[in-house]
This record gives C-alpha cells, structure tokens and sequence, in this order.
C-alpha cells in the first residue's frame, strides 16, 4: 500500500556510540502546543518504548457525514527501549524521535493486506498478521515487539509477545499531535497523541498505564469520497508504564 521508501537512512548511522554512558531517565514526551497530556505519576515504571507501525480504520455511514468514525486499528510494535538516548546503544535525540517518521516512509506496511475479514485480530487463518519480523533500519535491527489490535470487545490491546506483557487499555486523554507533525501517506494529518489506562478487564499482564506521542499519519480522509470503510497508515511511539 506504501512503498515509497524515499528517506535516507545513513544518517541513522552516525553518532550511535557518542552518548555519554550515564542513567537514563525516560521521559515521556510533551505536545506542547496548547494542551499536555498529564505526566505519568510517580509510582509509574517504563517498562517499553515501542514503534507502533499499522493502520488506523475507519468508518463512514454516508458521504455527508461531518467526520469519519474510528473503527480500530491494527499496528506491528518493535522495541526502541535500548535505542533512547543516553542508553549505551541509544541515539541523538533528534534521530530517536525521527524512528516514527523514518519508520513510516521507509518501510512497508507489515501486514498481510490480502487478509480481511471479522477475526482480523486473531493470530490465525484469516489473519492480517506477517511472520514476526525485526524492523531493519539502515544497519540498524530494530527487535519485533509485539501486535497492537483491537480485541473481540473492540477495546484496545497490545500484546507485547516477546516481552511476554499486555495492555488491555481505555482511552483517558487526548491532545491534538504538534502542528509540525508529520501528515503521512495521505496527507490527512497525524492522529492525536493519547493517554491509555488499564481497561479493568483483567486482560493485561504487566502494564496498566500507555501512552501514544510522536504520531505521524493516521488521520481520516473526508467521507465526501464516499468510502464506507478505509484504513490510513500510521507510525507512533507507544510508551508502556507499569504501577508500582
Ligand atoms: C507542555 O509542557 C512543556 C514542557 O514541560 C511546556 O514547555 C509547555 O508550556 C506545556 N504546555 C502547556 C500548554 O502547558
Ligand atoms: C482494518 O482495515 C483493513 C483493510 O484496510 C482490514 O484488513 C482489517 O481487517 C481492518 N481491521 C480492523 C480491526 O477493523
Ligand atoms: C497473506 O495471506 C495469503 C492468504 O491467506 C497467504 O496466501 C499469504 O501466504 C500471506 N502472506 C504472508 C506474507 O503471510
Ligand atoms: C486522566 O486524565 C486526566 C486529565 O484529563 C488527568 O488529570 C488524570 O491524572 C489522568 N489519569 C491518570 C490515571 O493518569
């Protein structure tokens, strides 16, 4: 669906090994413009620092219809915690918060687009879902996470296999993404950054607290195209908190 891998990637490369060896200290980013998403409270972990890559879906019931309605989203998830900057492997600020961007315009969409159908979000025939696969970036290997869905009950999941956690997540805050972020694909602009909390459902295992920030793409089209239904693809950064 996107291919145009038109961002050159040896910048990445460079300044790998120059951070200083000192404790990290993650923090969470912040939009800014006119409204910030609250900071974690103190007795929030960081456990990840994901690449989210995927789609965002949506619906339209007629062509007049103001907006387009969210029907879900599916996204592959790699793991950047090591790459952060300050971390012994980390990056420059600036080319760890470009990862979305890069991700984005240089990288095919990790699912299995041929696949459509109900059971979309289950790991079985019938699945969008590609062979785990890390994310290669220039000459650097970006581990394969996990997969972020929506489940059964259309809430929000992350389930982040390889580190053997999950998040079964409501939405609590939302501000709008930069003015300067990146549109994507499409143009449509970049979906807004979210604040994430457990669902209660008993569903997530080591996480109950996730964030959503440095979005690109994702926006809807006008439902005056007269789809029904589509997907947008985006790229953002997940942040996963533990309660301790
Ligand atoms: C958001 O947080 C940043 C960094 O702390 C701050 O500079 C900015 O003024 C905040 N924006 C608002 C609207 O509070
Ligand atoms: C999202 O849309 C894609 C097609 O663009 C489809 O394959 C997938 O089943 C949809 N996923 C969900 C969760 O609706
Ligand atoms: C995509 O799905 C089709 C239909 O089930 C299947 O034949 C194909 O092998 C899948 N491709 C990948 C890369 O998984
Ligand atoms: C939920 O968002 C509100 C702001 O809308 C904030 O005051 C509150 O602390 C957030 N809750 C959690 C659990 O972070």
């Amino acid at each position: 669906m996107v291919s145009a891998k038109i961002f050159a990637l040896a910048a990445m490369a460079s300044g790998v090994f120059a951070a200083p060896k000192c404790r990290p200290s993650p923090t969470v980013p912040v939009a800014g413009a006119t409204s910030n998403l609250s900071s974690p409270p103190p007795n929030a972990v960081l456990k990840k620092i994901a690449i989210g890559h995927g789609l965002q879906n949506y619906t339209c019931a007629s062509p007049s219809q103001p907006s387009a309605q969210a029907a879900g989203a599916l996204a592959v998830l790699y793991d950047v915690t090591p790459l952060y900057p300050g971390k012994a492997h980390g990056l420059e600020r600036a080319d760890f918060d470009a990862l979305p961007i890069t991700t984005l315009y240089s990288q095919d969409l990790p699912l299995n687009m041929t696949q459509s159908g109900p059971n979309v979000y289950a790991a079985n025939a019938g699945s969008p879902w590609i062979a785990p696969a890390d994310l290669t970036l220039g000459e650097r290997t970006i581990k394969f996470l996990g997969h972020h869905y929506f489940d059964i009950d259309s809430i929000p999941m992350f389930d982040l296999q390889a580190a053997g956690l999950k998040a079964s997540v409501v939405r609590n805050d939302s501000v709008a993404a930069p003015l300067n972020a990146d549109k994507g694909p499409m143009g449509t602009g970049a979906v807004a950054w979210l604040q994430l909390k457990d669902s209660g459902k008993g569903k997530s295992v080591g996480i109950d607290y996730v964030y959503r920030v440095i979005t690109a793409g994702g926006n809807p089209v006008s439902c005056s195209t007269g789809a029904s239904s589509f997907s947008i693809p985006y790229t953002t950064f997940y942040w996963f908190y533990k309660f301790y």
